[in-house]
This record gives C-alpha cells, sequence and structure tokens, in this order.
C-alpha cells in the first residue's frame, strides 16, 4: 500500500493488522510520554511557592519571576482575624514588611509589642495544636513557635528559569513537538474524521504551541504571559489528547455502512 493510497482510502481502518498494531503501540507510547510530561511539569513547578499544586505563581515565578508574598502578611493585611486591634496590626506589618523578620519576631527591646507576644494573644487559640484538635481545626496550621511561624513569614522573591535553561527546554520542546503534532496532523487526515476535524485540531495544536513557546519568551518581560502560557498549554495538550483518541478509534472501529 502506497502512502497515497492510505490517504485516499479514507480511513486507517484498512491497513494490514500489522501496521494497525504497531501504530497503536506507538500512541501508547506517546500517551505514556504526555503523561510523564505531565508528571514531570507538576513536579518541577509545584514547589516554587512551596504550596502544593501547580500555581499561577508557580508558572508565573518560572517564566517571569515574582514575589511570593508571605501567607501571614497576605492575611494581616486582608484584615484577619476580626478582632486584631489596630495598633497590633500595624505593629506584625511592619514587622513582617520590613527585613529583620527572623530577629524581631520575639525582639525584647518590643516586649509585649513584640511579634511573638502578638501572636501568643490574638493568633494561638486558633492556630495552635490545641486549637487546630479542638474547636478550631479549620485554621489549619499552628503558629505557636518560630518554627510554625517562619515556614509562614517569609516574602520571598522566586526568580526566573536561568536563560540557559529555557534555551534548552526551547529547544528540545519546539524540535520534539512540532514534528510530533505534524505527523498526528497527518495520520488525523488519513482518518474518517479528517475531513470534519482535522483542520481545526491541526490549527488548534499549530497555534497553541506558537503561542505557548513564544509566550515563555514573553513571559520574562511580560508577567501577564504567563497565562498565556497555561491556556495554550492547555489547548496544546487538548488538542494533541482528541487526535490521538481519532486516530486509534479509526484504527479499530468497523466504519459504519453509508
Ligand atoms: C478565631 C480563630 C482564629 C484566630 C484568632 C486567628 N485565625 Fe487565622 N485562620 C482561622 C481560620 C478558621 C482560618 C482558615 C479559613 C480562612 O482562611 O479564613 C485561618 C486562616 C489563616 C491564614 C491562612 C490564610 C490563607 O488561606 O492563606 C493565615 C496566614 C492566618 N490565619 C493567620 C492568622 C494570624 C497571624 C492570626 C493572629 C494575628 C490569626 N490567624 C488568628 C482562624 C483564626
Amino acid at each position: 500500500m502506497s502512502p497515497l493510497e492510505v490517504f485516499n482510502a479514507g480511513t486507517l481502518r484498512g491497513l494490514p493488522l500489522s501496521a494497525r498494531l504497531g501504530l497503536s503501540a506507538l500512541l501508547l507510547v506517546l500517551c505514556g510520554g504526555f503523561l510523564a510530561s505531565g508528571a514531570h511539569l507538576i513536579a518541577q513547578h509545584e514547589n516554587r511557592d512551596e504550596r502544593g499544586g501547580v500555581s499561577m505563581t508557580d508558572l508565573e515565578g518560572a517564566y517571569h519571576g515574582v514575589e511570593n508574598t508571605s501567607p501571614l502578611l497576605t492575611a494581616i493585611r486582608g484584615g484577619h482575624p476580626e478582632q486584631l486591634v489596630a495598633a497590633e496590626r500595624n505593629v506584625l506589618l511592619h514587622w513582617l514588611e520590613g527585613k529583620r523578620v527572623s530577629e524581631d519576631y520575639d525582639s525584647l527591646e518590643l516586649g509585649a509589642d513584640a511579634p511573638a507576644e502578638i501572636l501568643a494573644r490574638r493568633c494561638v487559640e486558633c492556630h495552635s495544636k490545641a486549637g487546630l484538635d479542638g474547636a478550631h481545626a479549620d485554621a489549619r496550621f499552628a503558629l505557636s513557635t518560630w518554627s510554625d511561624v517562619s515556614k509562614l513569614a517569609f516574602t520571598k522573591r522566586i526568580e526566573a528559569l536561568p536563560t540557559r535553561v529555557l534555551v534548552a527546554s526551547t529547544h528540545a520542546h519546539a524540535l520534539a513537538l512540532a514534528p510530533l503534532s505534524v505527523l498526528l496532523a497527518l495520520l488525523v487526515f488519513a482518518t474518517r474524521f479528517g475531513a470534519r476535524f482535522g483542520g481545526s485540531l491541526c490549527l488548534a495544536a499549530g497555534a497553541a504551541l506558537l503561542c505557548d513557546l513564544g509566550s515563555w519568551w514573553l513571559a520574562r518581560s511580560f508577567g501577564n504571559f504567563t497565562l498565556v502560557i497555561a491556556a495554550s498549554g492547555s489547548v496544546y495538550a487538548l488538542a494533541t489528547g482528541v487526535s490521538l483518541v481519532l486516530v486509534f478509534v479509526d484504527l479499530w472501529a468497523q466504519k459504519r455502512a453509508r
């Protein structure tokens, strides 16, 4: 069977069994590869902001660099807890926004106004082992000791990936994924679904990959492109997944007689 005949047949179902088995095995390998990429992506990015899961902060950190505001500071700026009086709130804000977070935590000079004292008065009732085990399980973490507090007290800068790492990643992804998508598009065109979906799947995968890799670089200067990275990465994964499924179905499903 010549390649042209494969195309003209309008389905891959007519290929010899050996070819259909071989193509199916290759599709499975591709699926495995994409799952591994997904796992790698999560493992690489999820811990940048020291919170579980891949967040936009993780991504923006990797591609643009980002200030990861201390969770304590975010909560206190946001008016939590309500019963904290203004003077104490100001002490905590000043402390967390300053450069002496560990030095001033239990500062003797500040006496009863030391952050440690305020936390003990105003937070530990809920944020402590006793609180969490008792009525305040929803408070989620303790703030009783410096080792609890220090995990949440620092605002850290997440630096963007070094240029050479991004160059290596771009070279690997561009040269692997673009040819892969060309081949997958050709396969989809050879299926019974090709006429109806081939063009849009090809456009979706191509445009998404271009936007994704392009945005890796644009995001270095413009943080908003992180959103484009996330959106186009998802579109690419979806278009690729659908293409794989269509090819697989076409290889094995009986074609309906017209
Ligand atoms: C009356 C109980 C109570 C007190 C007092 C309290 N908290 Fe909380 N805190 C909670 C609960 C419940 C949550 C989880 C729900 C939420 O996010 O509002 C929480 C959440 C938080 C969070 C996490 C916000 C997030 O989701 O990132 C921080 C940080 C925090 N508290 C800090 C403090 C600090 C600092 C104090 C003292 C100045 C304090 N809390 C006092 C009950 C309390």
